[in-house]
Formats: C-alpha cells, sequence, structure tokens
C-alpha cells in the first residue's frame, strides 16, 4: 500500500473496527506516517484506533508488508485485520488418507506456531471469528519426497465471507508448495499487543515460488556434538525461512557419532561418550521432522580425508593423529582412508547403506575434501602399492589415487541405492580442478559444492564444464568464521565475523556470471571446532534468514531495504524458540529508519 493519507485513513477506519480494550500500562501505538510506523502516545481519543507495532508494519511503506523471505509473484495485502479465535482454526487438507501422518505433524507445528505469538502463551482477549484454511493439494504420494524435481511454490487467497468468518485458500502442486503457503500465511497472523488479541491479514492475495531449488545449511556434528533436540530446533528455524536442505556433516576424524548397523564399532569407538551419538532411530526421527517441515536432511560421508576417530584398529587409515600434525593434514586429528585396502570399501559400504536405508537422500554428498598428499606418502603400504601399479609417487599419481578410491567408493553407493545414480556431491578440491576433474568426474552425475571465495576463477572452471554447483563461499557463508584461533592466537582462519548484509548481498548472479542456469542454490555452513549446541542459535540466526531470502527472492535490492524487515524478523525467531542474535537495539525496531547513518526512501 502507498502511504497516502487516503491510504493512513482507511487503515485506521478498517482497523478501527477492532474493539480496543483500554490498558493502564500501554503508552505507546503506531501509526503510519510517508511510509514508516511512526510511534504515537496513546490517549483516551487516539485509544480505539490505535495500530499496533505488527499491523502498522504490515501495510505501512511496503508492498510484502513483514513477509520474510519476500515473495516473487504479486502480492496484495489490503488493509483489513480481523480478530481470530485461534482455537477455531480447522484445516481442510485435500489429501489421501495415507499422508494423513504427515499432515497432522505440520498442523500440530503450525498451531503451536500461532500459539507461540501469545505472550507467555496466555491469552486475555479470546474470541473473534472463525477461520478454515483449505489446502488444494493433488492426491499424489509419490509427491511426499523433496527432490531436485519438486514444485514448491504455492498461491495464498485470504478473504472473508458475508458472516465475516475467514477464509484462507491455499493452491499447491504438493506438500512441500502447500506448507510453504502455510508458513507465509502464519506470518500474516499477528498478536495486537493493544487488544491483547490473535488477528489475521484478512485480504490477501500472494503467488509465490523460489528462485533458487536448493537452499540449505551445513551442520557439522563430528568436531563437537549436538543433541537431536537442538538439531530439530534449528530444522524449525529452517522451516520459517522456506529453507529446505539440511546438510548434515555427521562424521569426521574428530568423532564418529552414527550408529551403522553393520559396523557398531565405528561408533562405539568414535563416539565422543555413550551419550553423544545418533542411533538409527534419531536419524529416522530427524529426517521425518525435516520432512514435515519440507526439509530433505541429506547426509555427508567425508572421504578419504577427514576420517579418524571410530577407525581405529582396523588398519585401514594412514596418518592417523599423526605428528606434527600440520605436515600431514590442515587440523588435528590427521587421518585418511588407505584407498590401497580392498576391505576398507565393505566399510564404506556399510556405512553408505545405514545413509541410504534411514536418509532415503535423493542426493547424496560423498565429501572429498582436503585430501592430502603428504598423508598417503607417509605410508609405506600405499606406496609400495602405487609402485605395483607402475606408478610413481608425483602428485599427479596421488591424484590417480584419489580417483581410484573415489570410483570405487562410488561403486559402493550404487550398489546400495540399487543403481539409482543417485546425484553425488563433491567439496571443491584438487580433484575438481583441471586436469583431473575431466579424468574422475562425470558432469552428468557429479555436483560440485563451491567452497573457495566468490570470484575464484575456479568456479568459471567448473561451470563451463557443465557441472552443476551449490555455493558456499567461504567469504559469506562460513558462519563459523570470526572468534580466537584454536590453535594458534590471534583470530581463526576466515576472520573475520560475517555480518548479515553481506550474507544477504551474496548474489549467485555475480558469482556464477552466464551460467547462472547451472546453479542449483547455496548453503551457510557452521563448522563446529568452536560452536556445539549450546551457542549454535545465533550463529546461524538470523544470519541463515538473510541468505534464505537472497536464496528464496533473489531481491535486485540490498540489505539496507530489508533492515527494518529483518529486525522484526528476528522477533519472530526469537518467538519460536531460537535464539537469535540481537541486530539493534529494540529502539531502532520501535523507530523504524532513525538508526540507519543513511536513512532508506521509505517511499521509493
Ligand atoms: C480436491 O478435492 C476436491 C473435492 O473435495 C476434488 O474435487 C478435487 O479434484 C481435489 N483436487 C485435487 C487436486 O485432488
Ligand atoms: C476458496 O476456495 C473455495 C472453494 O474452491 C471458494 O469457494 C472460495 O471462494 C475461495 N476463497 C478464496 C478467498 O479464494
Ligand atoms: C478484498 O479485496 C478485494 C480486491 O481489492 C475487494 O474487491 C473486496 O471487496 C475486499 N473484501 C473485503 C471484505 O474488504
Ligand atoms: C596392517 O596392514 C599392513 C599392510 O597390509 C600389514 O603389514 C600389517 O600386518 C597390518 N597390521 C595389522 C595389525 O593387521
Ligand atoms: C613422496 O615421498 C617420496 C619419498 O618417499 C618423495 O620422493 C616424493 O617426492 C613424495 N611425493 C610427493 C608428491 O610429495
Ligand atoms: C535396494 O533394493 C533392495 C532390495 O529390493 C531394497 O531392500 C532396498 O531398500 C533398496 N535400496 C534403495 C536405496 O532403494
Amino acid at each position: 500500500m502507498k502511504s497516502s493519507a487516503l491510504g493512513l485513513a482507511l487503515l485506521l477506519a478498517l482497523v478501527s473496527q477492532l474493539t480496543a480494550h483500554k490498558s493502564e500500562d500501554l503508552i505507546y501505538g503506531y501509526e503510519c506516517r510517508s511510509g514508516l510506523c511512526r510511534k504515537v502516545e496513546l490517549s483516551e481519543e487516539n485509544f480505539a484506533q490505535a495500530i499496533s507495532l505488527p499491523v502498522c508494519r504490515l501495510f505501512c511503506g511496503s508492498q510484502i508488508g513483514t513477509l520474510w523471505p519476500q515473495p516473487t509473484g504479486a502480492v496484495r495485502l489490503d488493509t483489513l485485520m480481523r480478530q481470530v479465535d485461534i482455537s477455531f482454526i480447522d484445516i481442510n487438507v485435500n489429501a489421501t488418507v495415507r499422508k494423513e501422518k504427515l499432515w497432522r505433524a505440520a498442523e500440530e507445528r503450525w498451531m503451536e506456531m500461532l500459539e507461540a505469538k501469545i505472550p507467555d502463551r496466555k491469552i486475555l482477549a479470546r474470541g473473534g471469528y472463525r477461520m478454515s484454511v483449505n489446502i488444494n493439494t493433488p492426491d499424489d504420494l509419490a509427491l511426499a519426497k523433496l527432490t531436485l524435481e519438486t514444485d514448491e511454490s504455492y498461491n495464498l487467497e485470504i478473504d472473508t465471507d458475508a458472516s465475516g468468518h475467514v477464509l484462507a485458500n491455499i493452491t499447491a502442486r504438493n506438500f512441500f508448495g502447500a506448507r510453504n503457503g502455510l508458513e507465509t500465511l502464519a506470518q500474516l497472523i499477528v498478536y495486537d499487543d493493544i487488544r491483547r488479541e490473535v488477528q489475521v491479514t484478512a485480504n490477501v492475495s500472494i503467488s509465490d515460488a523460489p528462485v533458487y531449488k536448493w537452499r540449505g545449511l551445513l551442520l557439522d556434528t563430528s568436531r563437537n556434538y549436538y543433541s537431536v533436540k537442538s538439531i530439530k530446533r534449528t530444522l524449525d528455524g529452517m522451516a520459517l525461512v522456506k529453507l529446505n536442505t539440511f546438510h548434515w556433516h555427521i562424521t569426521d576424524s574428530h568423532s564418529f557419532p552414527l550408529e551403522v548397523r553393520k559396523r557398531p564399532e565405528l561408533l562405539k569407538l568414535g563416539a565422543y561418550s555413550p551419550r553423544q551419538v545418533y542411533t538409527r532411530r534419531d536419524v529416522a526421527e530427524v529426517v521425518e521432522y525435516g520432512r514435515v517441515r519440507g526439509i530433505r536432511v541429506m547426509p555427508e560421508f567425508d572421504a578419504p580425508a577427514h576420517v579418524g576417530e571410530g577407525w581405529q584398529h582396523k588398519n585401514m587409515t594412514a596418518c592417523f593423529n599423526a605428528q606434527p600434525w600440520k605436515d600431514f593434514c590442515v587440523e588435528p586429528p590427521c587421518g585418511q582412508l588407505d584407498p590401497t585396502v580392498n576391505e576398507m570399501y565393505d566399510v564404506l559400504e556399510d556405512i553408505y547403506e545405514t545413509m541410504f536405508e534411514k536418509f532415503d537422500p535423493d542426493v547424496f554428498h560423498m565429501g572429498g575434501d582436503e585430501v592430502s598428499t603428504n598423508c598417503w606418502n607417509s605410508s609405506r603400504t600405499i606406496r609400495k602399492w602405487m609402485k605395483k601399479q607402475g606408478w610413481g609417487l608425483a602428485t599427479a599419481d596421488f591424484m590417480r589415487l584419489w580417483g581410484h578410491f573415489q570410483n570405487e567408493a562410488l561403486a559402493r553407493v550404487d550398489k546400495v541405492a540399487n543403481n539409482s545414480q543417485t546425484p553425488i556431491i563433491l567439496w571443491t578440491s584438487g580433484l575438481t580442478e583441471e586436469p583431473f576433474i575431466d579424468e574422475n568426474l562425470n558432469p552428468e552425475r557429479y555436483i560440485i559444492q563451491i567452497w573457495t571465495t566468490g570470484v575464484d576463477p575456479k568456479i568459471k572452471k567448473i561451470l563451463e564444464r557443465g557441472y552443476k554447483i551449490i555455493v558456499s563461499n567461504y567469504d559469506a557463508l562460513y558462519f563459523d568464521c570470526g572468534g580466537a584461533g584454536w590453535v594458534t592466537d590471534g583470530n581463526n582462519w576466515c576472520s573475520p565475523y560475517i555480518g548479515w548484509q553481506k550474507v544477504y548481498d551474496n548474489n549467485l548472479k555475480t558469482i556464477a556470471g552466464d551460467y547462472e542456469h547451472h546453479v542449483l542454490g547455496a548453503e551457510a555452513a557452521i563448522w563446529s571446532e568452536q560452536i556445539d549446541e549450546h551457542t549454535l542459535d545465533n550463529r546461524f540466526w538470523p544470519r541463515a534468514s538473510a541468505m534464505a531470502e537472497r536464496l528464496w527472492s533473489n531481491p535486485s535490492t540490498g540489505w539496507k531495504q530489508a533492515e527494518s524487515r529483518l529486525l522484526l524478523h528476528r522477533e519472530r525467531l526469537v518467538e519460536n524458540g531460537l535464539g537469535a542474535e540481537a541486530v539493534q537495539p529494540q529502539w531502532c525496531l520501535q523507530n523504524e529508519n532513525e538508526c540507519p547513518i543513511d536513512a532508506y526512501d521509505a517511499q521509493a
């Protein structure tokens, strides 16, 4: 809505249909002036028409209200609020009985989200209109799994009937689109602290679809352990901003917390403690929790480097915990699989089997990060094996050894996946550079995850070969950057801390240039050397939300235009149980556009 005088009058008139209950302790309400919400002192005269901050911000100065991420299609939010009784909301789903469990869980969570809007979950003024949510989606079970083909779009229409009841219609191609519609609807339901009641934006039309199909967060649960509870909380946050991929970097050289059915010793030797584990039941629970929230939970088994704990006594690794570590790896403890031991591939197969059984991944991550030639070269048995093949010991020979590993490992993936040709992701590394990339990695099969800087010329070399990519450029999307060093004094390797503004402005088009159509999306990463579940939330949030809007909406505008909306969105994260970092003093939330050094043009 444009903030014309007429618009403002209309807003006041419509909002004032709601009855205000006088309150002793409320001093301020809001009004919309020149496209900005301004605090106004409440008096006897203006009390009845006073507007709460969330309602003011829905209509004042912005076409998209307070939605995060902003929709990509047409948005119409007319100035009409209705009090709703959240104990009288019914959701009608057009889907099969067999899908009921999924839908029930999604509905339950949605209702929880509405309850969470009410301070202390105690409502003073129950009552209001009934609301019906109708969800129209095809009855197709095959569509209940998120894949690269899933259409996540939705349409949302809200209107009132003659008796004032609120009707919301969500139309989507599948559960995932419909779930996104529910998420948007939840953001249009607010708590008015002047009237102490829940209100819904009652005349709305939105069509929406994501720009990028891969919108992910990576969590490393090996350097430090995270409880299932904290992982679920992360999935809750992701659902709020329509992120759809949880990349679970489960194991590394530091610990092996995953239960592998046929190889229980990996867990027994590799977990930090008997409590710090992910049983197969835990995994199934996380995967289903994600699905209900529109999220694929994708496992990574990083190899051949980044292994160690759990593999003791197997005689299948090289340089495990070798010292001085910096000669053999990038951080302690070192460890790499020995590609020359045939039995090692049987163990891999059993790990993959558990992963395919429990995660049912549509895309699988095989790691491939940071292999050290020195590590392999320190093993006499490896050197002997290479000589036997007639190879030398030059770098190119070790790359050949790596290629051998990758092919053998992939054959085991294909075996457990019944040759379903599951797309495979690998990190950028020596193997993704020429000539090795052409010799070893088929662009039809491999997706490359970029973790170099966003301006690295290597990115173009990968793209022009036809590979699809996922972007995790560390200069914008490594959320563990910043803070003390842990193997030295000073600051950690990728310092400084990356502000949300940089995350928001990390444009994949700029990174990929002419090859933008090869970009599946991006992931923000938390590597856990210096983070665990106690400090997880403020590292991810609200920066993960900044990335979520970049990936869902890819707005042509930058962080400045998003700032005031982000402040409000951050409150939403906190309301939903996430310990999101504060971005500015609360005063800035209440006094829009008074904090930026360069105030923005609210009329633009
Ligand atoms: C949804 O249900 C209605 C009847 O309740 C039916 O007419 C319609 O075909 C269904 N839509 C889909 C897409 O299955
Ligand atoms: C919702 O869908 C129903 C049935 O298709 C229709 O009668 C109603 O007008 C729709 N309401 C809105 C707000 O789109
Ligand atoms: C909702 O908006 C539409 C289009 O602006 C308008 O025709 C309709 O009268 C509005 N409904 C209500 C109840 O205000
Ligand atoms: C480990 O493997 C090497 C080479 O295959 C062999 O010489 C050695 O005896 C093995 N050690 C154990 C403990 O199995
Ligand atoms: C591997 O070690 C041998 C000595 O054992 C050395 O000659 C060779 O240069 C090393 N290879 C690499 C790639 O460092
Ligand atoms: C592969 O096929 C077997 C036997 O039919 C089945 O039990 C298993 O679930 C399948 N695995 C995958 C990943 O599809």
